[in-house]
């Protein structure tokens, strides 16, 4: 459950980066320098092996850690997957599902995406869900199109109310690692869309849910994308390896939320 004093949050995907002393270095930084954010949530996703790592860093700090993926099931012979509750078992409380470099790598499904949306919920982790366009079907003009049948795989099996207390992020695909970022108005237009779309099916889901925006945000752009109305904050890749960078992000999410 995300409080409800919390206006924005930043979440740092650290992908397949990082060990245990870069990360100690990192996360003392963090620490130490985002104590003071009021209205910003901060959230670390970081590798698996990393959790008690990230649990033993952060759990008396606001800031809150999680995952990059789970397992759709609960438990079984399942080999190199990880539960829900074994995210749990390590304090985790946000987990990113359907992050289209797994999606693309390893033909996640959209059916597969919701089903660990629902797991992660169901064990009381916030799941952060990753829709988003390819270059190819943004030139085409049919990115509403793409990022509705993603979301719909989710609604038609669920309903609308799950979105509640969750979080989506819109990628674009081609903003990704590029560091050519959405523009202010292309953001502003898909998350009003989105935000729309669940609206339309369940107005207290859609104002209970924060949208996040992911693809090069980095200290140049992030006040100009925060500050867009429907834009709750960041996901956060490249510039959150860097303590400086990542920091100034936070602090300008704090800025728009003031
Ligand atoms: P970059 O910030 O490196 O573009 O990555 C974005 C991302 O994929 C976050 O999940």
């Amino acid at each position: 459950m995300i409080p409800k004093t919390i206006k924005k949050l930043v979440v740092a995907n650290w992908k397949m980066h990082g060990n245990l002393k870069q990360n100690a270095a990192l996360l003392n930084d963090f620490v130490a320098t985002l104590a003071n954010l009021k209205h910003t949530q901060v959230v670390v996703c970081a590798p698996y092996p990393y959790l008690a790592q990230l649990q033993s860093a952060l759990q008396h700090s606001d800031i809150a850690w999680g995952a990059q993926n789970l397992a759709k099931n609960e438990i079984g012979p399942y080999t190199g997957e990880v539960s829900a509750g074994m995210l749990r078992d390590f304090g985790a409380t946000y987990v990113i599902v359907g992050h289209s470099e797994r999606a693309t790598a390893y033909c996640e499904s959209d059916e597969n995406i919701a089903q660990k949306f629902m797991v992660a919920k169901k064990h009381g982790i916030t799941p952060i869900l990753c829709v988003g366009e390819t270059l190819i079907e943004r030139e085409a003009g049919v990115m509403e199109m793409v990022v509705s049948k993603q979301l719909d795989a989710i609604i038609n099996a669920y309903g609308a109310a799950v979105f509640a207390n969750t979080v989506i992020s819109y990628e674009p695909i081609w903003a990704i690692g590029t560091g050519l970022a959405a523009t202010p108005e292309q953001a502003k237009s898909m998350h009003r869309f989105i935000r729309n779309k669940i609206a339309a099916l369940n107005s207290e889901a859609a104002n209970q849910l924060k949208i996040l925006y992911g693809g090069s945000v980095n200290p140049q752009n992030a006040l100009q994308l925060c500050i867009v109305e429907n834009i709750d904050g960041g996901l956060i890749g490249r510039c959150s390896l860097n303590a400086q960078d990542f920091e100034s992000i936070c602090y300008a999410a704090e800025k728009a939320a003031a």
